[in-house]
């Protein structure tokens, strides 16, 4: 190993292989290992029921009564892509779309005042949604119309206010919308994950909520999700296979990985079995490089299998509902994903449920129960917990980039601007990603 790679990456987590994958694309000598036998990391989709069973049951394969294990893909950390979000452009920008097949996901929820409902997404459904009583709907039609005509670039629809220096209070003030409305439209279409938007300037909630309306107009109602045939295991491999293309080097199974640094404390390469690789940059995941790191918190999640759909989602055989802090008394919004044999992820007639949040008490079990009493009768449900780590070196200095552990979201958003955020600092460019999503949706098959 005598020649020096300009990166090396360390675990195939999604954020990982990403990474690799868009680094490869523009020309640099990339050396990716994992020390696991497999792609994925804390992100794979490696027999989950299986492992489920063997856990948590002491037994050594699900009841016969479960189906084949075969026919489970559950993914680790599941999440749904918005249709015309960031992931999605990295996915047709580096042409990785070619090794995948994705389906829509049949419905966003928003749970309020001890309800599920559809979330109202444009003019009309705001008009339709049992979320508002009469005159706030109409109040909110006109902030959505306001929003769907919003264009950053033709100052004539800005209607004279400011978004980059109006908070979102003040706007939601001037349209006269009531706290349930800001609510839902701040936690489910504009996806923050706590209440700080409110004083943060409106242009960037306007923008998620502009988001949320284009990638659901992609598809007929629904949600503007989509998730790939057989889940996300698939996708960690097409990016991988996407950095070989372009040169770069896999190797699984490499006991140890060992980070090696100079006098200064500046990285200079990685050993493995004795041998080490150089390089001049490392990234990788947290457990890669503990002494970099710290934990800032744990989410807490519950997997359930179920013989039917999360009841009222409009019988969604794949849905997300988001269940916003306020509502639950929490500080952290809970999220339900659900997906099933539509989507090939588990046998037929079968429904795989994780409730996920933030813990917040050292009694996470309890915290997941309104979430989890949303589900309805569940074949089987097993609780578990995982700390989330955040880099605290500094890159400029020790020449290391350390993704954030995986949060409690069911969608991609903060995961890709994670990952966009490390491309930045490793390269020095922002990502060009202006691809034309409307021919590049007719090659895809939704
Ligand atoms: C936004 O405004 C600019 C400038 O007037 C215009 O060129 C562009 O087509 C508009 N975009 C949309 C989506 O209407
Ligand atoms: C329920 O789903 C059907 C299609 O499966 C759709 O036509 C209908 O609009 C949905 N209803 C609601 C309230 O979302």
């Amino acid at each position: 190993m005598d020649e020096e790679y300009d990166v090396i990456v360390l675990g195939t987590g999604l954020k990982e292989c990403i990474l690799s994958g868009l680094l490869s694309v523009d020309g640099l000598k990339v050396l990716h290992m994992d020390r696991n036998d497999y792609y994925g990391g804390e992100s794979a989709s490696l027999n989950l029921i299986q492992q489920l069973w063997k856990r948590f049951r002491g037994a050594d394969a699900p009841p016969a009564s479960l189906g084949s294990s075969r026919d489970y893909n559950v993914d680790m950390i599941p999440k749904f892509m918005m249709a015309n979000g960031v992931l999605v452009r990295v996915l047709i920008h580096t042409d990785v779309t070619k090794y995948l097949s994705f389906k829509a996901v049949d419905g966003g929820f928003v749970y309020n005042k001890q309800k599920v409902h559809k979330v109202p997404a444009t003019d009309m459904e705001a008009l339709k949604s049992p979320l508002m009583g009469i005159f706030e709907k109409r109040r909110a039609r006109k902030f959505f119309i306001y929003v769907q005509d919003y264009n950053e670039s033709d100052p004539k629809t800005h209607e004279g206010l400011d978004l980059t220096r109006l908070a979102v209070w003040d706007v939601a003030r001037k349209y006269g919308l009531d706290d349930n409305t800001i609510d839902f439209i701040g936690h489910a279409l504009a996806l923050h994950r706590d209440d700080r938007y409110l004083n943060e300037p409106a242009i960037d909630t306007v923008k998620r909520m502009k988001l949320y309306a284009e990638s659901l107009a992609r598809f007929q109602g629904g949600s503007p999700y989509i998730y790939p045939l057989y889940g996300l295991g698939e996708l960690p491999q097409a990016f991988a296979r996407l950095s070989a293309v372009y040169g770069g080097t896999y190797m699984l199974n490499k006991p140890e990985c060992k980070v090696e640094f100079d006098g200064e404390g500046k990285v200079v390469g990685v050993t493995s079995e004795g041998e080490t690789a150089k390089c001049k940059k490392v990234v990788c995941d947290p457990s890669y490089l503990p002494g970099k790191v710290r934990k800032v918190g744990k989410v807490a999640r519950a997997i359930a299998i179920m013989s039917h759909p999360i009841p009222n989602t409009n019988d969604s055989h794949s849905v997300q509902v988001i269940l916003p802090q306020k509502q639950l008394g929490r500080k952290s919004d809970m999220y339900l994903f659900c997906c099933s044999y539509s989507h090939n992820v588990a046998p037929k007639g079968k429904f795989i449920a994780f409730v996920s949040t933030e813990a917040e008490t050292d009694n996470p079990q309890v915290e997941l129960k309104p979430g989890i009493d949303l589900l309805g009768p569940v074949d089987e449900i097993f609780f578990e917990n995982y700390d989330r780590y955040e880099p605290v070196n500094e890159p400029s200095l020790d020449n290391c980039f350390i993704s954030a552990s995986y949060d409690a979201t069911t969608h991609f958003e903060s995961t890709v601007t994670d990952v966009l955020n490390m491309y930045t600092m490793i390269t020095g460019k922002n990502l060009d990603l202006s691809v034309d999503l409307s021919a590049a949706s007719a090659a895809e098959e939704y």
